[in-house]
């Protein structure tokens, strides 16, 4: 399986932090943002790893994070133009994928769980997609599932007012190929963006997308109070 770290979009919500360096290179515990999401994949045994920026700091990002050597891994670079968003920044890998399923994890994303036996699950499936929840307090800030009785998730909301529940579709997912047609027939949300949340939704509807809920902590680093919190939580995990 090909592993996919995402790293773009403008990181508008920590300026100034990140008017001169890319948001994922902002430190979470004593660490750059990033390493932990990277780190997720290469636990779970994904050493081939497609990393995709904005134009403004893929220097920054090159430079910390090199060929890979340092990780046991092999980086591919590549720059998204513009915070097209998710599924936009998904979609440029379809040739790094090569027809494999792949692991797409957010570079602002800070897991507890690590996800080696849930890799070797998807890769027994046949076909489809997996996606990971974590009930949360907050969930109008996250993608939020409508879950049946049956703990089936029937779809999913971005970002809404009234949440169908408290469980977030956390920043990993896996994928097998079909994601990239289904990134071709998006169209921009109300945001601009081509929205993950869509592409999860196709797949649900087809039956076709299994669920997890993950056991450990997690949250994501992108706004102050959230990097505030990743912090926390990393240096507590490191004892
Ligand atoms: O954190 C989990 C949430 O991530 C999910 O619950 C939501 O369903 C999903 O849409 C996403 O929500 P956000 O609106 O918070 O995502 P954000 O725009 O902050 O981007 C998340 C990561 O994806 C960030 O680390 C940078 C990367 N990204 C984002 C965009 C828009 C890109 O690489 N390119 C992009 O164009």
């Amino acid at each position: 399986m090909r592993g996919i770290l995402l790293a773009g979009g403008t990181g508008s919500r920590l300026y100034p932090l990140t008017e001169v360096t890319n948001k994922h290179l902002l430190p979470v515990g004593r660490e750059p943002m990033l390493f932990h999401p990277l780190r997720k994949l290469i636990n779970a045994g994904i050493h081939e790893i497609m990393v995709i920026t904005g134009v403004e700091h893929i220097g920054d990002i090159v430079g910390t994070l090199k060929s890979g050597r340092q990780f046991d891994a092999e980086f591919t670079y590549r720059v998204q133009e513009e915070a097209g968003g998710i599924a936009q920044a998904l979609g440029l890998c379809e040739k790094f994928a090569a027809g494999e399923k792949c692991a797409v994890i957010l570079g602002d994303n800070i897991f507890q769980d690590e996800f080696g036996e849930h890799v070797k699950d998807f890769e027994a499936m046949d076909e489809g997609a997996m996606l990971f929840l974590k009930k949360v307090m907050d969930p109008q800030r996250f993608g939020v599932a409508h879950i049946d009785g049956d703990g089936r998730v029937l779809g999913i909301e971005e970002k809404p007012k009234e949440p169908k529940s408290e469980y977030a579709v956390t920043g990993i997912y896996f994928y097998d190929p079909v994601c990239f047609d289904v990134i071709r027939n998006l169209r921009p949300s109300a945001r601009g963006e081509l929205e993950i949340t869509d592409v999860n939704n196709h797949y649900i509807r087809g039956r076709k997308m299994v669920s997890r809920i993950l056991k450990g902590w997690w949250t994501d680093a992108g706004t102050f109070e959230s990097l505030t919190q990743a912090s926390r939580l990393v240096l507590q995990e490191a004892g």
